[in-house]
């Protein structure tokens, strides 16, 4: 099972996906994952937590994905790619291209759910809940549209290849395998890994919830009504909205406003369910503070 925390910057949701995870991790095996370029869960749990699953808790893992990291390696291997496509001659056009790609807005997040892709191809057997602690809200809202895209764009290649393979395939029973036609086979079945990856990351978002963070305020709550239509469009499912920082009733007229801001809310998603945390007054960055935290988001 997958769960996705997200939401504007700073409104909760490190710490609500880890205190979430941390509930969970009392019935099931729980990875947390953060996607947020700027980590912080090594701050909340006392401990350095990197790009392999550390264990903070019995039955609860944490690991930080490494953009920077992903973006390398997402390059490095699409260079592999092209330089299997393309004429000796022409592979240094092919390194100003990834150059030019490295630079380039969208190869961050095409790197970053690759990655994803891949530590839910390999830890999905390992645990029973994986927990996404992500980034501003923009960005996951793209982060979400893209196996689609690639998928199709994968799919646009390998008919391309399969169509120049047939002809290869005639050529080629004149005389023996050719270095292009091995060249080609491996491109495929390249290309034919990633498209299942993508296509496998598509489904599993399909079938996963995502969590809407924000607080009682004018601005998140259109910010959310818009992201709830933008997962709606990608067929993701909104498991629950989470008000984080409820002023106290000793505060009315601040109460007021926020009331005001929630029927909004109420009115435009009737039918997601709502949970309310309080603003806590005590530092709630630390393990002890997420125990307390867990125990609001148990439904
Ligand atoms: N209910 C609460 N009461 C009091 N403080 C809170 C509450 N929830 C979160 N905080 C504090 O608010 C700050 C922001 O929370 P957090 O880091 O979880 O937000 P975020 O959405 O993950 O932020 P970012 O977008 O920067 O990743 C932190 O200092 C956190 O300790
Ligand atoms: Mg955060």
């Amino acid at each position: 099972m997958l769960t996705f925390f997200g939401g504007k910057g700073g409104v909760g949701k490190t710490t609500l996906s880890n205190a979430y995870a941390l509930g969970r991790s009392k019935q099931e095996r729980v990875l947390v994952v953060s996607t947020d370029p700027a980590h912080n869960l090594g701050h909340l749990w006392h401990q350095e937590i990197g790009p392999e699953p550390v264990t903070v808790r019995e039955n609860l893992d944490l690991v930080e994905l490494d953009p920077e990291k992903a973006t390398r390696a997402h390059l490095a291997q699409a260079g592999e790619t092209m330089r299997a496509h393309m004429p000796e001659r022409l592979h240094k056009e092919v390194d100003k291209h990834l150059e030019l790609a490295a630079a380039s807005p969208g190869t961050h997040e095409a790197a970053l759910l690759e990655q994803m892709a891949v530590l839910i191809e390999d830890h999905e057997g390992s645990y029973d809940h994986i927990i996404f602690d992500t980034a501003p809200s923009g960005h996951t809202a793209r982060l979400m549209a893209l196996p689609e895209l690639m998928s199709a764009w994968t799919d646009g290649l390998l008919k391309r290849r399969d169509k120049a393979d047939k002809f290869a395939d005639v050529v080629g029973s004149l005389g023996g395998e050719t270095k292009s036609q091995r060249r080609d086979a491996e491109l495929r079945s390249i290309l034919y890994r990633r498209r299942t990856r993508f296509a496998h990351l598509r489904d599993a978002l399909r079938s996963s919830t995502f969590n809407i963070v924000l607080t009682a305020e004018r601005l998140p709550v259109m910010e959310t009504i818009e992201l709830y239509a933008e997962l709606a469009e990608h067929r993701i499912p909104v498991g629950g909205l989470f008000i984080n920082r409820r002023s106290p009733a000793a505060l009315p007229g601040r109460r007021a406003v926020e009331e005001e801001a929630l029927a909004t809310l109420c009115a435009a998603l009737p039918d997601v369910p709502v949970t309310e945390l309080p603003l806590l007054d005590y530092e709630v960055g630390s393990p002890e503070a997420l125990e307390e935290i867990a125990t609001y988001l148990q439904r």
